[in-house]
C-alpha cells in the first residue's frame, strides 16, 4: 500500500453494520492499480448519528463516500444537491463533495444496466422484464429500465401492495414503459413467465438458498436472461434452475463492480481500469483470503 501523504484524499462508505462490506476492497484496489493518492474506508455510523456523520463528512473535506443500508434514503433530506435519477429511485448511494457542496447521486440503476449488457449484451429497448420483488433495489431496478426504455415491466412481490406503491410512483413519470402487477403465484404459469426477455430478482430470496415456491422456469421464451442480484452463493437454486432449462444467468456481483465504477467516476472523474474492481474481488473469495 502506499503510504498516506498530506495529500491523500479521503472516500469511504456509511451503513450499520458495515463489517462486511466488499467497497474498500474494490475501491482502494482502482487507487492502488491508478497509483492514485486515495484511501477507502468504512465507517460505521448508527441510525441516530446520521446527521453528525454527514455534517462531520462534509467538515472534514472528504472527497465522497457511498451510503448503504440503513441510510439511502434518511441521508437525502441532508444533502445539498440530489441528482435526477436519485430522485426518481428515492435513494441515494454515492455522495459527491466539490466545492463544499454535498450533492447524491444513485448508480445501483446504472449498475444493474451495465452489469446487464456486460452480462447477456442486453439492452432494455423494446425489451418485457419481470422484476421479482418490491423494495429499494426493486424500485432502482425498475427506474433504470424503465429509464432506458424497456417496453413492459412487470412486478410481483410477496406483498403486493408494496408492488402496487411502486408501480404508482413511477409509471407516472416513466410511461413509455406498459407496467403491470402480478402475485407470486403466477410464476408457476409457463405461459405468464413466457413473455418476458429478462427476470432480475431483487429480493433477499436465494440468500439462504431458498427458492421462490412454485416458480417454473421450463418452456420459457429462448434468449431469456435471468439476474440474480444475490451473489453469495454465487449460484442461487433461482439461477440453478434457469441453467437446468438452458437459460443464461448471472448474479449480482457485476452489478455489484458496475455501481463501483460509477461512483469511483463520480469522485475522481477517472475510470477505473478494466477489470481492476472484479479481479479485486476474485481475489478475495480464492481460498486462503479470510
Ligand atoms: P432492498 O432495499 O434490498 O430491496 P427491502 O426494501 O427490505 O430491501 O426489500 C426486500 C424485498 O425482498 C421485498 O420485496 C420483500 O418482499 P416483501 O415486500 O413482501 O417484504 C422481498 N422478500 C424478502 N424475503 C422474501 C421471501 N422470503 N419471499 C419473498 N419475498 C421476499
Amino acid at each position: 500500500m502506499r503510504p498516506i501523504t498530506g495529500k491523500t484524499r479521503l472516500a469511504g462508505i456509511i451503513g450499520s453494520p458495515i463489517s462486511h462490506s466488499l467497497s474498500p476492497v474494490m475501491h482502494n484496489a482502482a487507487f492502488a492499480e491508478l497509483g492514485l493518492d486515495w484511501v477507502f474506508v468504512p465507517f460505521a455510523v448508527a441510525p441516530e448519528r446520521l446527521p453528525q456523520a454527514i455534517a462531520g463528512l462534509a467538515a472534514l473535506g472528504v472527497a465522497g463516500f457511498n451510503v448503504t443500508i440503513p441510510h439511502k434514503v434518511a441521508v437525502m433530506p441532508l444533502l445539498d444537491r440530489i441528482a435526477a435519477e436519485a430522485e426518481l429511485i428515492g435513494a441515494v448511494n454515492v455522495v459527491d463533495l466539490k466545492d463544499g457542496v454535498l450533492t447524491g447521486y444513485n448508480t445501483d440503476g446504472i449498475g444493474l444496466l451495465a452489469a446487464l449488457e456486460r452480462e447477456f449484451g442486453f439492452t432494455a429497448p423494446d425489451r418485457s422484464v419481470l422484476v421479482l420483488g418490491a423494495g429499494g433495489a426493486a424500485r432502482a431496478a425498475a427506474a433504470a429500465l424503465g429509464s432506458a426504455g424497456a417496453a413492459a415491466l412487470c412486478l410481483t412481490n410477496r406483498t403486493p401492495g408494496a408492488a402496487h406503491e411502486l408501480v404508482a410512483g413511477l409509471a407516472p413519470r416513466l410511461h413509455g414503459a406498459a407496467w403491470s402487477v402480478e402475485t407470486l403465484e403466477r410464476l408457476a404459469d409457463p405461459g405468464f413467465l413466457s413473455q418476458f426477455d429478462l427476470i432480475v430478482n431483487t429480493t433477499s430470496v436465494g440468500m439462504k438458498g431458498d427458492s421462490f415456491p412454485g416458480l417454473t422456469l421450463a418452456g420459457l421464451k429462448p434468449g431469456l436472461a435471468v439476474y440474480d442480484m444475490v451473489y453469495a452463493p454465487p449460484v442461487t437454486p433461482l439461477m440453478k434452475e434457469a441453467q437446468a432449462c438452458g437459460v443464461r444467468t448471472a448474479n449480482g456481483l457485476s452489478m455489484l463492480v458496475a455501481q463501483g465504477e460509477a461512483a469511483f467516476t463520480i469522485w475522481t472523474g477517472l475510470t477505473p481500469p478494466q477489470g481492476c474492481m472484479a479481479r479485486a474481488l476474485a481475489a478475495l473469495a480464492r481460498p486462503g483470503n479470510p
